[in-house]
């Protein structure tokens, strides 16, 4: 009995001081919270006032020049002024990354909320991910993307630089680049780096992180990366069609992902590939009888295995795994196929 007594009376001293120091932390903390530059901008800042490693892609300041030799290498293949040769013969960057955010929330950036975002903001529904946030990822070329070019993707898993390099020999079937454009190219990445401010924070949470920015750095950093994702996570599928008990496909959705989706490239006007089609019954009808075939006219096939590039015939198509094209959106966009036009 006294010794029960003895522990309830311990308990409640320790509790009284844990909260008497809290309280006054809790003054303290106001006092910090009104000094200027307390809160970082970018989440890359506040990374480095967590005391986080930095990444070997780590850029202290964009370099504005840089960036425009980035920008225009991404957007148009080589420098505007013409010293430099393209990249690729036959793409350019944004043929298949968008260069903006794409989802509301970068916590979530599943298939769904891409094209909830997408519909509203008029993006372009592709296959690989966006550059917007590229700089914070943590590794890349995730999971099945070793299926599809084993080993080369290894020295990519963690350094952003030699993704780069993949993908404008693999993916965009270009030369090799040289150092100089692969930094331009970082310092781009950085100036499209996550803010702060893209981040769904609310005010009371924000007020929390600032708290945590000084006093726990580990709880500060845990919830920093609850609100982006660090990994473009990639799972592929196969031919068959989905088949989703219940579900309702909804032919607007389907609209989206046909013209801002599959028209950014097969658009005449592109002229990324020798395949045209436009958003009309002729089209629709040519893919909607050829939708059960095995083979590369069959939208689920096309869609989940893309092409490969062959000697001669380097325009390949990019696979849509998983992450980019929900099941779901599989579906919408079939039966858009069927009754669109
Ligand atoms: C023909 C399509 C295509 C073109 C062109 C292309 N890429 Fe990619 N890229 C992809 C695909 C597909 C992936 C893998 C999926 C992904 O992005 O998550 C990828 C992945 C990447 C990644 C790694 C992303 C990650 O999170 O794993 C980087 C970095 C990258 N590309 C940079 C570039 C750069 C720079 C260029 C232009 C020089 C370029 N890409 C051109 C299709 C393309
Ligand atoms: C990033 C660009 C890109 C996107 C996005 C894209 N395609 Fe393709 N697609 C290609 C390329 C390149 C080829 C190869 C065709 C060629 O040789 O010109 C191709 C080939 C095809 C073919 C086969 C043509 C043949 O003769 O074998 C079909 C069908 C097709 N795409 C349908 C689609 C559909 C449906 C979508 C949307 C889900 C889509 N594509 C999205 C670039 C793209």
């Amino acid at each position: 009995m006294f010794k029960t007594i003895l522990q309830f009376t311990l308990i409640f001293l320790i509790v009284s001081i844990v909260v008497a120091f809290n309280n006054s932390d809790n003054h303290f903390s106001k006092y910090k919270e009104s000094k200027p530059n307390a809160m970082p901008k970018t989440v890359s800042e506040a990374l480095v006032q967590i005391g986080a490693d930095k990444p070997n892609h780590y850029i202290e300041k964009v370099d504005a020049d840089s960036a425009r030799m980035g920008e225009e290498i991404v957007k148009y293949g080589n420098l505007l002024d013409g010293s430099n040769k393209r990249i690729s013969k036959y793409f350019v960057c944004t043929d298949c990354h968008n260069i903006q955010l794409e989802s509301a929330d970068p916590a979530d950036e599943s298939p769904e909320a891409v094209l909830n975002y997408g519909m509203k903001n008029d993006v372009p529904f592709l296959p690989a991910s966006t550059f917007y946030g590229m700089y914070n990822k943590e590794h890349w070329y995730n999971d099945d993307y070793f299926k599809k070019y084993g080993d080369l993707v290894k020295p990519t898993r963690d350094t952003l630089y030699n993704a780069i390099q993949l993908c404008a020999t693999q993916c965009s079937q270009g030369r090799s680049m040289d150092h100089w454009e692969v930094r331009a190219i970082l310092h781009y990445y950085k100036s499209l780096e996550l803010k702060i401010s893209d981040l769904k924070f609310d005010e009371a949470e924000l007020l929390e992180f600032s708290k945590l920015l000084s006093r726990d750095k580990k709880a500060a950093s845990k919830m920093l990366k609850s609100k982006y994702t660090q990994v473009n996570h990639a799972h592929f599928g196969s031919s068959e069609v989905p088949v989703i008990e219940g579900y309702e496909p909804s032919a607007e959705n389907g609209k989206y992902i046909f013209n801002k989706g599959c028209l950014h490239c097969h658009d005449k006007e592109t002229g990324i590939t020798n395949f045209a089609m436009s958003d009309d019954k002729l089209s629709l009808n040519f893919l909607h009888r050829k939708k059960n075939k095995y083979n590369n006219l069959a939208v689920p096939h096309i869609t989940r295995y893309g092409t490969y590039a062959m000697s001669g015939r380097k325009q390949y198509m990019p696979m849509y795994s998983f992450e980019k094209m929900s099941k779901k959106q599989m579906l919408d966009l079939l039966y858009y196929i069927e009754v669109g036009g």
